[in-house]
């Protein structure tokens, strides 16, 4: 596999505080779906072959194989790509595969049609608006005919007060400096389905974060995960040009963990998941 399909870089890559950032997401995350995989894949099948597409630190694959059988395991093929290598664990988690792979460059073909399921979770606006599409597509080709697709991504548009909607608006700019599309979650499902894939269903999570939280780890868990993700937001805008002066971004982190401590917010995730089909060729245009 080639180290080098590294075409651009991703905002928040260099921000130490990132690790932390990304367990936090996944106690958070799955306390409030319960399960990590929605698609009716046999998880117990010998031979399971497993995709993570901007797996990161790959804590969603590894706590997925760790969920399986250990009989099963030994001829699975669990594989995490990512635009960088930074939060890649160091040896790799037994079992797993960590490669250097952009969504939006060609995958390798031996790969075509091969993966039980592809994933993806919170990574999709890394393809600007012009290439979305041409990496769901990319992603269903390596699905094997009858094999899953799930996709999870953020909505936005949901807040609860005023400064989560100020941090919702500043990551929309910073998305339309980047080229890219805050409103992709709503969409999945419909792109899914004119890609062709079929039994699309949709699942809608509303994350509580800080006070809304059910316990008080996971209040402090989200709380701080916001706090890690308007650091660095903050950072990437106060380079940029955004509709934001620059004392509204030095008050947005404190205003957040206020509001969330205090009040409570939430954080909108849609869980999106389709089969392949097993005949092909694709709806005419796709
Ligand atoms: C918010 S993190 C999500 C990580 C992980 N999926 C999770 O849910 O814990 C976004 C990830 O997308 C990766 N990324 C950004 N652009 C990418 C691209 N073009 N191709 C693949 N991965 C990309 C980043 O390096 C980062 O690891």
């Amino acid at each position: 596999m080639a180290e080098d399909k590294n075409e651009t870089h991703y905002f928040l890559d260099g921000n130490p505080e990132e690790l932390e950032r990304l367990q936090l997401g996944q106690s958070v995350i799955k306390a409030c779906m319960r399960k990590l995989v929605f698609a009716p894949v046999d998880l117990d099948k010998p031979g399971l072959q497993i995709l993570d597409s901007a797996t990161a630190d790959s804590v969603w694959l590894r706590d997925v194989r760790n969920s399986i059988a250990l009989s099963t395991r030994e001829k699975d093929m669990f594989v995490g790509t990512d635009i960088t290598n930074t939060y890649f664990p160091r040896p790799p988690p037994e079992g797993i595969t960590l490669l250097t792979q952009s969504m939006t460059q060609p995958w390798p073909q031996e790969w075509a049609s091969r993966f039980d399921l592809v994933h993806q979770r919170m990574a999709l606006p890394a393809a600007s608006k012009t290439v979305v599409l041409d990496a769901l597509r990319a992603f269903v080709d390596l699905v094997k005919p009858g094999g899953w697709i799930q996709l999870v991504e953020p909505d936005h548009s949901i807040a609860l007060g005023p400064a989560m909607a100020d941090f919702f608006r500043l990551l929309s700019d910073v998305f339309k400096f980047m080229g890219t599309g805050p409103d992709y979650a709503p969409q999945l499902k419909k792109w899914l389905t004119d890609l062709g894939v079929e039994d699309v269903k949709e699942e809608i999570f509303d994350v509580p974060i800080g006070k809304t939280s059910p316990s008080d780890e996971l209040c402090a868990q989200s709380a701080r995960m916001i706090e890690l993700v308007i650091k660095g937001l903050t950072q990437v805008a106060g380079s940029i040009h955004t509709s934001f002066s620059a004392e509204e971004l030095h008050q947005l982190g404190p205003r957040i963990q206020e509001e969330v401590l205090e009040k409570g917010g939430v954080f909108r995730l849609h869980c999106v998941w389709g089969r392949r089909s097993l005949s092909e060729p694709r709806p005419a245009g796709y």
